[in-house]
Formats: structure tokens, C-alpha cells, sequence
């Protein structure tokens, strides 16, 4: 993995550890982060080495406090819709990833950042990270895909009264309405998501992307075509060497 000016890449056992890295503006994002961003996701697509993503936050406040305000206050609007659009492409590349992504929201996950955030597979929260969608204090509505993922995590009434008011939220109530998987004291939250990616390195990769795209595809589908679509990628399964490796394995202990 080559290195990048705005964030650093570290891998550790086929878990790559993605840290954005603007500490003096608590990781905010600017037109290069996104574009670095997108090389990574693509730089990871590419390598059967990396089996698990992590995303975090450089420093020990900050996830991402969102899109660059100082960069952003003088865009007319076909440059704001240009850079919406390419935070929007890099965050669905993550969902059509064939491998999982998962947040270690260390800090604020702000804007922005809980754009990324919600975008993972898997959201783990340090004890003190606070999240919420604040654009309304800029005249501003989120432009990541904020409303949409947001409203799909959480149901429209409290995406709503996230995006109306723009006030954060605690690690205890994001894990209270399901916006995150679960929250860890702040000083092991980067440990226990480890622990947990490499579990999830050693399960049947092409099974997790099945898994991961019968999910995510499905989501979009009526219910009918999406229970198909399930038993067709269950069924290809049965197609793959993992599924004759893992079935012998149970059978054999
Ligand atoms: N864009 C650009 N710079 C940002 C930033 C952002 N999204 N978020 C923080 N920064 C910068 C601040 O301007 C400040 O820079 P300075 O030291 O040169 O003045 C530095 O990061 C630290 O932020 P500061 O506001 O002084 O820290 P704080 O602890 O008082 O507050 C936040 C932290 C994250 C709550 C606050 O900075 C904030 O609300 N940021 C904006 C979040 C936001 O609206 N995101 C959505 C953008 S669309």
C-alpha cells in the first residue's frame, strides 16, 4: 500500500487500519482526502492480502468533524454538487466492497464523518465519541448520503429530529437507536475492533461479500425479488470451495 498525505494505511494479519489524518482540523475532509480515499478503497478492492477494513480517526477526539467549512464556504453551486458527488461515489464503493468495512468512531463522527461512518458494514463507538448531523448550523443540508443512510439505520422520525436540529448525539443513545453496533471505553475501542476484524478475516471471504451483497443489494429490491435474490446467492454458494471446506469442517468435529 502506497502512503498518502491525509491519511495513513496500516496492515496487521489481512486487517488494514485506514486512519484519517488531519489531527489540526480534527480529520475534516478536504476535496484531496476525498480523493486519496477513493484511491485506498479501490487500492484495497484490489489486494487479496487485506480480508477487513477498519476506519478511524487520527488523535483521540476526532473520527472526522466532516467536510472542510473553510474549503467549502466559497464553492458556487456546481463545485459544493461536484464534491458532494464524489464523497457519495467513494461512500458506495465501500457498500459494493466484497470485503467488510467497519467504523471505530474514536471521536466526533460529525457530518460528514457520520456519512463514512454510517456507509461501513459494522459501527463501533469509543464511550466519549459524540455523532450527529450539524449541517443546518451552515445553512446546509448533508450531502453524503446522510439522509438517506441515516433515515434507513435509525427510521425517519429520529433522522429528522437529527438533521432538523443538528445537535449531537452520545456513543449510549446512537447505540440506543441502533446507529451503532456497540460502544467500548475509549482507550481499548481500536483493540476490541481488531479483535473482532480478525475473527472476521478468518471466516469464508467470497461467503462474507455474498452475504454482504445479498444484503446490501436486497435492501433496495421489493421483498419478493430480494428473497430470490437470497436463495440464488445461497444456492451459488454451494458452487464455491468454502462451502464443501466449512460443511466438512463441522461435519468432522
Ligand atoms: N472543517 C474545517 N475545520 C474544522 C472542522 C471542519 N469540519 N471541524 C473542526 N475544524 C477545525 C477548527 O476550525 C479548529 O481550527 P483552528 O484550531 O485553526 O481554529 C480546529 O479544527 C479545532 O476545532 P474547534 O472548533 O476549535 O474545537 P472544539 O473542540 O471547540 O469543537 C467541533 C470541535 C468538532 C465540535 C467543532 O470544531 C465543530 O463543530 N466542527 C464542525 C463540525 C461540522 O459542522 N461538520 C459538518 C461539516 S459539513
Amino acid at each position: 500500500m502506497k502512503t498518502y498525505e491525509h491519511i495513513a494505511c496500516a496492515v496487521e494479519d489481512g486487517v488494514i487500519t485506514v486512519t484519517f489524518n488531519r489531527p489540526e482540523v480534527f480529520n475534516a475532509m478536504n476535496a484531496e482526502s476525498v480523493e486519496e480515499f477513493g484511491q485506498i478503497v479501490d487500492a484495497i478492492e484490489a489486494d487479496p492480502a487485506i480480508r477487513v477494513v477498519i476506519l478511524t480517526g487520527a488523535g483521540s477526539k476526532s473520527f472526522v468533524a466532516g467536510a472542510d467549512i473553510a474549503r467549502m464556504q466559497n464553492f458556487s453551486a456546481s463545485a459544493a454538487r461536484t464534491f458532494m458527488l464524489a464523497g457519495q461515489n467513494v461512500l458506495i464503493k465501500l457498500e459494493h466492497s466484497a470485503k467488510p468495512y467497519i467504523a471505530a468512531i474514536n471521536g466526533y463522527a460529525l457530518g460528514g464523518g457520520l456519512e463514512i461512518a454510517m456507509a461501513c458494514d459494522l459501527r463501533y463507538a469509543a464511550d466519549t465519541a459524540t455523532m450527529g448531523q450539524p449541517e443546518i448550523f451552515l445553512g446546509i443540508t448533508p450531502g453524503w448520503g446522510g439522509t438517506q443512510r441515516l433515515t434507513r439505520l435509525v427510521g425517519k422520525g429520529i433522522a429528522k429530529e437529527m438533521v432538523f436540529t443538528g445537535e449531537r448525539i452520545s456513543a449510549q443513545r446512537a447505540y440506543a437507536i441502533g446507529l451503532v453496533n456497540g460502544v467500548h471505553p475509549r482507550e481499548t475501542l481500536l483493540e476490541e475492533t481488531r479483535k473482532l476484524a480478525r475473527k472476521l478475516a478468518e471466516l469464508p471471504r467470497g461467503t462474507m461479500a455474498m452475504a454482504k451483497q445479498t444484503i446490501e443489494m436486497g435492501y433496495d429490491m421489493p421483498n419478493t425479488e430480494a428473497n430470490l435474490f437470497e436463495s440464488t446467492m445461497c444456492g451459488m454458494c454451494f458452487g464455491q470451495d468454502e462451502q464443501r471446506e466449512w460443511m466438512r469442517k463441522f461435519l468432522k468435529k
